[in-house]
């Protein structure tokens, strides 16, 4: 790996991450059965699990993005808002990992203000420990106790979001 970085600690691999995508997208594909979905991905650290997540799934789907930023000691901010009309429709959110539960929580609340058919949430990691608001996601690949991950997306100040393995980062 050419970016690698010290203080790096393999964590999940890339076979893993694709083995958790796979049944994930089993779980969506059937709860959904016969459902149009509008797949909703928040920049930026979503990319990859969106992008892996939504080619496992063959239900029709819309894609949309939306960029949220809470930078610290602030509130959560939108960079960019969504742009498909999701009023009646089924609406899922794909985010890589949930931890204190703000961006989240936000989101839904955005989200629900447009009133959809419905709103599901799944994350590839979840860490509950970290939870400052009651926040559950609906779909989860694996729940992580308290520790800092970068790769798959996602990342420590950019670092780590193209390497296709999830790394634990003790600094
Ligand atoms: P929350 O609003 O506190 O739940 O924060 C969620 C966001 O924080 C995620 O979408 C990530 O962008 C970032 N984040 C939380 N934990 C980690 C981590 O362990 N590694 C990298 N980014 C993280
Ligand atoms: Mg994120």
């Amino acid at each position: 790996m050419t970016q690698s970085h010290a203080g790096m600690v393999p964590f999940i691999t890339a076979e893993e991450i694709d083995e958790m995508v796979s049944q994930l997208a089993q779980e969506i594909e059937q709860d959904y059965r016969g459902k149009d979905l509008v797949v909703i991905c928040p920049l930026k650290g979503s990319v990859p699990f969106f992008s892996d997540l939504t080619r496992k799934l063959s239900l029709p789907q819309t894609h949309d993005f939306v960029h949220l930023t809470s930078p610290k000691g602030e509130g959560v901010r939108i960079l960019q808002d969504i742009t498909v009309n999701i009023t009646g429709q089924h609406v899922l959110v794909v985010e890589e990992i949930i931890d204190a539960g703000r961006t989240l929580s936000f989101l839904k609340t955005r989200i629900l203000a447009s009133s959809p058919a419905s709103l599901k949430v799944v994350t590839l990691l979840d860490k509950p420990a970290r939870r400052e608001l009651p926040i559950k996601p609906d779909y989860v690949g694996r729940t992580i106790d308290d520790r800092f991950v970068i790769g798959y997306g996602m990342d420590l100040e950019e670092i780590g979001r193209n390497y296709r393995a999830i790394y634990n980062y003790a600094q």
